[in-house]
């Protein structure tokens, strides 16, 4: 068999959200590479699809760092793309797997860009973190004529005022360690009841916050936080 490189999305957290594609690949699968937060630590991605891993897949735990060097982690990604197209050289079924969708906000994207597009490789979606949030927290992403923005809160306070201000649903991701400053600007801008904050979607830490009001600005948050506003859908009561 020709060796062949998936992307594979693991969906939110729970096990059961990530698609039946990908759990029947990961199921057939010669190497597994599967990203963790720190060098030699766990991997929340291999947690979510480890019950579909067969005892045959080599299993390879790549650390892809978080600092302000970009040469430091062009080069993670130059060799962890070459080790990708190594592993498909030789014939074998390779994947490598990312939280939620791998096509947002991830690192595969980087790879993606050194790999280029050979027929070997095949990009499967997964269930984003904040289709998930929408789902478990019950408020629509987005109706009707809405427009709806996807911002990371790494960017400036004036780009997410800008992004609140022109639409009416916003999805806010990467809150971790911005909580006070997003919070207040919510205010200000009088959507914080038409918020929701959730931690931990589908995972066994999950937390709902609807009256984000209530929320101390300094409230422990996990890295997986993220908050859905949507105008229309004000908070009752
Ligand atoms: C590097 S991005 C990964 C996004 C991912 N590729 C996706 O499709 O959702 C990490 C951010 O996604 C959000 N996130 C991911 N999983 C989450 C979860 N289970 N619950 C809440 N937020 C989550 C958080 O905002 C976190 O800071």
């Amino acid at each position: 068999m020709s060796g062949r490189l998936y992307a594979l999305g693991t969906g939110p957290g729970a096990s059961d959200l990530i698609t039946v594609r990908a759990a029947r690949i990961i199921g057939k699968l010669d190497v597994l590479y599967a990203p963790a937060g720190r060098k030699g630590g766990d991997s929340l991605a291999l947690s979510i699809v480890r019950e579909y891993l067969s005892d045959a897949t080599e299993v390879r735990t790549c650390h892809f760092p978080m600092s302000a060097d970009n040469d430091e982690k062009a080069l993670v990604w130059d060799e962890t793309a070459a080790a990708l197209i190594h592993e498909v050289e030789q014939g074998k079924q390779v994947g490598f797997i990312t939280l939620g969708d791998a096509m947002l906000f991830s690192t595969w994207v980087y790879l993606l860009a050194r790999i280029g597009h050979p027929e070997w490789l095949e990009i499967v979606p997964g269930v984003t973190s904040f289709a998930a949030i929408a789902s478990r927290a019950q408020l629509p992403l987005a109706m009707e004529q809405q427009s709806l923005a996807v911002m990371s809160c790494t960017v400036s306070h004036q780009a997410l005022a800008e992004a609140l201000r022109a639409h009416e649903c916003v999805v806010l991701m990467k809150v971790y360690g911005r909580f006070a400053q997003i919070k207040a600007l919510l205010q200000h801008l009088d959507l914080i009841d038409s918020a929701v904050l959730m931690a931990e979607a589908t995972l066994p830490g999950e937390q709902c916050w609807r009256d984000l009001k209530s929320v101390p600005g300094d409230q422990p948050l996990p890295y997986f936080s993220t908050i859905l506003v949507n105008k229309q859908w004000r908070r009752q009561g």
